[in-house]
């Protein structure tokens, strides 16, 4: 995964819980980076894992709320980074161009980016979306942080639930939007 998620994590979890805590988890965790994180640099992902585990033991927090707090951070920092991306009238719009459009440049500006797949369905009446996530990095936390961010940042209220369909090494979660 690249190193623009691994610092942007590592940057939530200074302003949030100190520099100590982030360098403590880093030593507890033995990780082959160092903790040391480039925005173009490649590693692996089993190291946010790593992190993400040993944070949630020091603060009772499950690993689950803690991915999903990030996605929704993530999602703010995106906005920040990328903002051409945001360019859309509502949150079901700016979720069916991950897949075409958003992590295809993404791509282009990190040749060596491992990204999920999703496939998006909006219903006739424009209420309804499903959205469903592909990945063998298991990171469909991260997407509901993400997601969340969305229609948090677009005002709109709507009810979110999750499938997981998950059978083989990929996982697939199939989420269900439906507007308020
Ligand atoms: C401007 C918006 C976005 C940008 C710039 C962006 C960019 C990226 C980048 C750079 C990665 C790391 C790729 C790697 O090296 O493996 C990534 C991964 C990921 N993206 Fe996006 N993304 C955006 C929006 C979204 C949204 C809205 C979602 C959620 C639905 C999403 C879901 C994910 C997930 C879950 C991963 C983790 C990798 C995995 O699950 O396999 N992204 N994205």
């Amino acid at each position: 995964m690249k190193g623009i998620v691994f610092k942007e994590f590592a940057d939530m979890l200074e302003a949030t819980f100190g520099a100590d805590m982030y360098d403590s988890l880093v030593e507890a965790c033995d990780l082959p980076s160092g903790g040391v994180y480039t925005a173009v640099g490649t590693y692996d992902h089993t190291e946010l894992v790593a992190l993400v585990i040993e944070l949630s033991k020091r603060t009772g927090l499950d690993p689950t709320t803690l991915v999903q707090a990030f996605g929704k951070y993530l999602f703010g920092r995106f906005h920040e980074l990328f903002p051409v991306f945001f360019n859309h009238d509502n949150a079901f719009s700016f979720l069916e161009s991950i897949e075409n459009v958003i992590h295809v440049e993404v791509l282009k500006l990190y040749p060596e980016a491992t990204l999920p797949r999703f496939d998006s369905e909006l219903a006739e009446d424009g209420n309804t979306m499903h959205l469903t996530y592909y990945s063998t990095r298991h990171f469909a936390d991260l997407a509901i942080g993400l997601i969340q961010g969305a229609f948090e940042h677009w005002g709109e209220e709507v009810q979110l639930s999750m499938e997981d369909l998950t059978t083989g090494d990929e996982q697939k979660v199939r989420f269900t939007m439906v507007k308020a």
